[in-house]
This record gives structure tokens, C-alpha cells and sequence, in this order.
């Protein structure tokens, strides 16, 4: 959940450190801290609030001393689990010698701190992490060598954890950790980084060093010294990573978001063309699947993945009569599933490292059923732990709302099912061709749908008054209405709930008054006519409706009614392309009440705890 960078190099390291955090501030943004080391001293700033909070404070009070600039230090940027966030709360932690940085849980902190306290150790902050300081002092206090102090620490550690410790006395030296939450090695020039992700050290280098669950490492400026859980030497290759992980600016866009909205032609386009052969108008079935051999798909996700899968559900069951469920992963990992012999078990995740998703997908690994991971970070913990790696994509994905990460996701998911149809039989080839070609016409009708921004924003200046809003769909509108209901809600903080449109006669239909706006997803679908009936039934209420539809849809008789006309298309990509106006319309809502669309309060993107 949080970020973590450490740079040991040549030249000026805050500013870099600052640039890192930036990157990183998806992972969360209530707080965030530096330390360095100057003068052969650690010293750290911290504030709450954002990364430009923090440079306000650095410009301030900088972090130099008489030998000039540190090139040495690690910054963090926090999501809050343990202690409010405030500045005393906000890492970088300090004990003695120790200074450190961590993203994660140290489940057992409290009877460590317990201990720590009763041997005379006094404690600054109300965080997990804390201890974590205190107890390798503590073994550097006993003389220990540092490695060593560090790795005996980390073998009490209980939780998730990623850090980065500086220690004083060790100069150019610094130590990493990671045990479930990612941690990565950055190769540079007579300099070396440690960070979150690919992205945290991207403006530095594309070498990476991909750090696996329990390895620790020494870095200096002149390389890395990895070690696994058992203490032993571990040889950890290097990849060089794309450009695209490595940089990522916002371009004419106002925020990351509406860039992202707009990137979806190319990025479902690009998944697309993972999974289908468009010139020879055939799937492409993934290396060492066959769908024929599998009876029963589980999916597992969390937040909006969750909701892509729910739609896959749709698409696998209704084109390869291959049985199909889909679960939050928290709910799943806890409630020991009794899954069927044969199942293939699929992980749909943007980052790949989700705790809940990743901790499902290896549950089912350790029960001996095949796994998946549908994921737009390649690398990631899930891709890596799964027997075949489906990927997503979208390329990074900066905003906490997810847009293009999700019609990804989707995309992969029908591109999948359509596969399966043809494996299990179910497809033959005359429908295999027009469907892999209906599916290729989602990038050029989400294109059109982009262009209904105008429209969108007019209906966003109404909505933006409203206290509570629902969403309304049937079949694979169904999971895309709770899909427009989250976006809405986490990015302009207004009430809303998506409902299955035949399911709203059974108790929220007593929420419609004339202040309650409604919308509706209504593609023309073999259910079209059901949902006017629900339409209606609003009408009636007096409830204003918002009916995104074809304009050759009629409008039900007596509804109040605006209408967006969505691009008439096939209902097999309706959720690809009417994904696009209810992302238009959470984001100009959201605009039009001035919240911070990239960065909403209280989220964030990568959620690497419980
Ligand atoms: C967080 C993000 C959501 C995302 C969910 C699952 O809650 O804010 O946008 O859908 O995590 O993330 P994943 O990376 O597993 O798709």
C-alpha cells in the first residue's frame, strides 16, 4: 500500500527521491518522509498530506550539510494501516542508528513493542513499523554485524513487508527486505536503487532485479548481494524492463485519468491482439490451455477486477457452457471453498500483487488446482506464482480509479471465453470469425463513445448536485452498473449503488424520489424491452432517469428522461464500450465538484494488505 524508494549513488539524491515518490504516490498519499544521510548522520523531513507537502518542508528546511548534497537516503509514501496519519506517524522511522522505511503489516508488532518497551526502548509513533527499527538496533547495540542484525530481525517478523534501512556507520549502504509485499533492485551506474516497482526506479534504469517473496539484500553503490529466507547467497537474474514501465506523464491531459480514459482504443486494441489473430479472423489460445479439458473456472479478484470477472462470467458460460464463478478474493481466501476436480483458477488483478488475490491464487495453487493470472503487471507476484500468465495491456495505469485497466481486463476476459467456445466445441468456425471481428470493433466504438464527453458533461453539472445515485443494468450491464456505481463513488464521494435493473422492484425502488437520479445501461439486447419496463417503473415514481443507450432505443413512455446515445453495437462488447461514458461521467463529476480525481481520499491503488 505504500511506496518505498532508496537511492545509494553519485549525485544529489533527495531531488530523486522526490521524483520517485511521485511515481509511487499510487500506492498511497497521506504521508510522506526522506532521510539521507548527511554528514554521516541520518536525517529525515516528513509531512502529512502529499509528496508536494513534503517538498514544501524540504524546501524549507533542506536536507544538506557541509560535505554538500546527501547521495545516499530513502523516501516513503504511506497509506495509513497503524496510527493516524500524521507527521509522527509518517516513515521514515528512526532508532539509534537505524532509520527505515516500510510498506506492508508486522502483524506481531505489539507484543514485539511490548517487549522492546519493557527492555527500556521508548517508541515515537503509534505504527507497526517502529518496532522494526528498534529491534535492529537493538542487535547492532548486542554487536551485531548489521546483515546480520538485519536478517535476525526479519526472521521474527510476522506480517508483510517490504523495507529499506539505512544504517549510520555503513556508508553508501543500504538494506532491503521483502516477505509478500514487492520489492525491487534497480541497476545503474556506479549507483544502485532499491523500490516498490519498476516505476519507483524508472527515471533511473531499466535493469531490475525482481527480488522474490523472503529474499533480503545489501546494496552499496557497486552492486547488490541478494539473500534468501535461509541466509544462503541467492542469484536473482536481471531483466531490462519496457520504456513504457519506466516513464509515465500525464501529456495534455488534466489527470491521469482522463488520459487513461482515452488511452482505451489502443490498450483494449493491444489486449486484443494477445488473444485473437484478426487477419485470419481466429482466436489464439494460450500456450499449454485447453479449454475443453477444464470444468469449472473460479474467478478471484477484488474492487473493479472483480467486476471485470463477473462479466467474463457471463461471456464464459453463455458462449462455452464452461461453469463460472467469480469471488471477492477477501471472501474467498477465508471461507474454504469446496472446489470441483478440474478447475482452473483465475486471478484478475491490475497490479498482480493485491494481498487478498494473490494469497487466493496461492491457496488454490497449494490445493493442487491449476492457476491463472490475468494481470496488466507482468511481473508482478501473481503472474509469477501462476501456472499461466494471461496478460493485460493497458500499460501503466497511474489513476487510483481504474479505467483502461479494466476494459482490459474485460477485453482479455470475452477474447478468453470466445476461445474456450471454440475449444469446447461450441464455436464453430464461421461464428469463431465474426465474433473475434465484432470483438475487434470495440477499439473503433470506444473511440466513439469518447467523443460523448460534451454530452456526459452537461449530465455530470446535474448529477454532481445529487446525494445518492443508482445504477441500473441487466445481464453483463449488471456488473458494469456496480462497476459505474464504484466509479462514482470513490472518485466524487457521492452516494451510489448498482443494481441489477429486474432486482430494483424488491426494495431500492423505495429509494426513488425526484432527487434520486437513475442510470440506466441499455444497450439493444435481447433484454432491452425488460429493462424499459424497469424504466418505467421509475417513471411512474417520479425518478429522473439518465437512459444510456442507441439512439434508435425508445425512450419508455412517461420517463423523465435524458438520454446519452451511446454507438449502437453488438451486446457482445456492450460492456467495453458503454464502460466509457460511465467513466466519463464519474469523471466529470468529479471534476465538476473539484475532488482530486488521480488521488482520491482514503485509497489507493495497490492494495498489498488485508
Ligand atoms: C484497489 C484499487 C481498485 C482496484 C483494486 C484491485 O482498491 O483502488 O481500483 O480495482 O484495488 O486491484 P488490482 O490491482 O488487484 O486490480
Amino acid at each position: 500500500m505504500c511506496g518505498i524508494i532508496g537511492i545509494t549513488g553519485q549525485g544529489p539524491a533527495v531531488p530523486r527521491l522526490i521524483d520517485s515518490l511521485k511515481r509511487l504516490e499510487y500506492r498511497g498519499y497521506d504521508s510522506a518522509g526522506v532521510a539521507a544521510v548527511v554528514d554521516g548522520r541520518s536525517d529525515r523531513r516528513r509531512a502529512k498530506g502529499k509528496i508536494t507537502e513534503l517538498e514544501a518542508v524540504l524546501a524549507a528546511d533542506p536536507l544538506t550539510g557541509a560535505s554538500g548534497d546527501p547521495t545516499v537516503g530513502i523516501g516513503h509514501t504511506r497509506w495509513a494501516t497503524h496510527g493516524a496519519p500524521n507527521t509522527g506517524n509518517a516513515h521514515p522511522h528512526q532508532a539509534g542508528r537505524v532509520t527505515l522505511v516500510h510498506n506492508g503489516i508486522i502483524e506481531n508488532f505489539a507484543e514485539l513493542k511490548a517487549e522492546l518497551q519493557a527492555a527500556g526502548h521508548v517508541f515515537e509513533s503509534q505504527t507497526d513499523t517502529e518496532v522494526v527499527a528498534h529491534l535492529i538496533d537493538q542487535g547492532l547495540t548486542a554487536g551485531r554485524d548489521p546483515l546480520d542484525a538485519f536478517k535476525a530481525v526479519l526472521d521474527r517478523l510476522r506480517g508483510a513487508y517490504a523495507l529499506a534501512v539505512l544504517i549510520e556507520g555503513e556508508d553508501g549502504v543500504i538494506l532491503g527486505a521483502r516477505h509478500g509485499s514487492p520489492l525491487v533492485v534497480g541497476w545503474g551506474e556506479g549507483e544502485m536503487y532499491l523500490g516498490s516497482d519498476a516505476l519507483a526506479v524508472g527515471p533511473f534504469t531499466q535493469k531490475i532485479t525482481y527480488l522474490e517473496d523472503g529474499d533480503y539484500v545489501r546494496l552499496d553503490r557497486t552492486g547488490a548481494t541478494v539473500f534468501d529466507m535461509t541466509g544462503a547467497r541467492a542469484n536473482r537474474s536481471v531483466v531490462q524492463v519496457s520504456a513504457s514501465t519506466a516513464l509515465v506523464e500525464k501529456g495534455e491531459h488534466r489527470h491521469f485519468m482522463e488520459k487513461e480514459i482515452h488511452e482505451q482504443p489502443d490498450s483494449v486494441q493491444h489486449t486484443l491482439s494477445a488473444y485473437l489473430d484478426l487477419v485470419n479472423a481466429k482466436v489464439r489460445p494460450p500456450e499449454g490451455l485447453d479449454f475443453a479439458a477444464i470444468s469449472r473456472l473460479q474467478i478471484v479478484a477484488c474492487g473493479t477486477a472483480f467486476y471485470a470477472g463477473m462479466i467474463g462470467r457471463y461471456a464464459f458460460e453463455r458462449l462455452a457452457g464452461l461453469p463460472c464463478d467469480v469471488e471477492i478474493a477477501s471472501e474467498f481466501r477465508y471461507r474454504h471453498p469446496a472446489l470441483m476436480d478440474g478447475t482452473l483458477a483465475v486471478a484478475v488483478s491490475q497490479s498482480g500483487e493485491t494481498a487478498d488475490t494473490l494469497a487466493s491464487l496461492k491457496w488454490c495453487k497449494a490445493h493442487g488446482f491449476r492457476t491463472a493470472a490475468l494481470v496488466n503487471v507482468h511481473s508482478s507476484s501473481m503472474a509469477r506464482e501462476a501456472d499461466h500468465l494471461w496478460p493485460t495491456h493497458a500499460g501503466p495505469e497511474i489513476g487510483v480509479a481504474s479505467t483502461k485497466a479494466f476494459t482490459a481486463q474485460v477485453a482479455a476476459l470475452l477474447a478468453l471465453a470466445v476461445t474456450a467456445g471454440v475449444q469446447r466445441g461450441r464455436i464453430d468456425a464461421a461464428e469463431e470469425a465474426r465474433l473475434v471481428r465484432v470483438l475487434f470493433e470495440a477499439p473503433r466504438l470506444i473511440a466513439e463513445a469518447l467523443t460523448l464527453g460534451q454530452a456526459i458533461q452537461a449530465v455530470a453539472q446535474e448529477l454532481s448536485k445529487a446525494r445518492d445515485v443508482l445504477f441500473l443494468g441487466r445481464g453483463a450491464m449488471y456488473p458494469l452498473a456496480l462497476e459505474g456505481a464504484l466509479k462514482l463513488k470513490e472518485i466524487s464521494y457521492i452516494h451510489a449503488e448498482g443494481y441489477a435493473a429486474g432486482e430494483l422492484k424488491h426494495g431500492p425502488i423505495a429509494l426513488i424520489d425526484e432527487a434520486t437520479p437513475v442510470v440506466a445501461l441499455a444497450p439493444l439486447d435481447e433484454v432491452f424491452e425488460k429493462t424499459a419496463s424497469n424504466l418505467q417503473e421509475i417513471a411512474a415514481r417520479g425518478g429522473p432517469v439518465i437512459m444510456i443507450a442507441p439512439e434508435a432505443a425508445e425512450t419508455p413512455h412517461g420517463a423523465i428522461m435524458t438520454r446519452v446515445a451511446a454507438p449502437d453495437c453488438d451486446p457482445l462488447i456492450a460492456p467495453l464500450v458503454y464502460a466509457v461514458p460511465m467513466q466519463l461521467l464519474a469523471y466529470y463529476t468529479a471534476v465538476q465538484k473539484g475532488t482530486d480525481v488521480d488521488q482520491p481520499r482514503n485509497l489507493a491503488k495497490s492494495v498489498t494488505v488485508e
